[in-house]
């Protein structure tokens, strides 16, 4: 029987946070293993409670906190995955991957991690076509992560434009594709 996949979500301080719980569930309906893992800013917009009543694991939201075993939960995480999923994906996460920053469980674990990266950002219009996040997209790409674009549409902060998260159905497909990618 081949062997179950493990995904990691990251979930980030997006007002889209509240769709990464549908995402866990359809990560989960594939018989996958989830794992997540929440910034501190994602924690304000939807309840560690609600990831971990879906995956049935505890939710990692402090990189200090008493780990279940001897290992570091970012070090486990890293390793346990088969692709690191972060949807949706704040310009400040896409910014804190494209340098190499590890300041928090969610960006230490994509640092320690050589799974396929799949990235879902979701942000203002401007945010999204400012310089920065241009070009840390571009780094992150070069890279080989899958980068699952946002769409245009109305936006929770009253613009309209691209920013919103893409559709989950178009963020499975690209978790299908990571998954696909030849052993790391
Ligand atoms: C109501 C509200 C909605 C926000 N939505 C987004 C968003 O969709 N995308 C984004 O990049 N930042 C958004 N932000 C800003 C982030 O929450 C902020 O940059 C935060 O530091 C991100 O932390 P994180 O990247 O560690 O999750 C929003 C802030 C607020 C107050």
């Amino acid at each position: 029987m081949a062997k179950t996949k493990h995904i990691v979500l990251g979930v980030t301080g997006s007002i889209a946070a509240y769709k990464a719980a549908e995402l866990a569930r359809m990560l989960l309906k594939k018989q996958w293993e989830v794992a997540v893992i929440m910034t501190a800013a994602a924690t304000r917009f939807v309840g560690e409670l609600t990831f971990r009543s879906l995956t049935g694991r505890p939710v990692v939201t402090d990189m200090f906190a008493e780990a279940e075993d001897w290992r570091m939960p970012h070090v486990s995480l890293a390793d346990w995955a088969d692709s690191l999923v972060i949807a949706p994906c704040t310009a400040n996460v896409l910014a804190k991957l494209a340098h190499g920053l590890a300041d928090d469980a969610l960006s230490a674990t994509a640092m320690a991690c050589s799974a396929p990266l799949v990235l879902a950002p979701a942000m203002n219009e401007k945010m999204w076509q400012h310089p920065a996040t241009c070009e840390n997209v571009r780094l992150l790409k070069a890279r080989g992560a899958i980068c699952v674009e946002p769409e245009p549409g109305e936006l929770a902060c009253g613009y309209v434009g691209q920013g919103r998260l893409a559709a989950l159905e178009k963020i499975m497909q690209a978790v299908e594709k990571a998954l696909q990618s030849p052993q790391r």
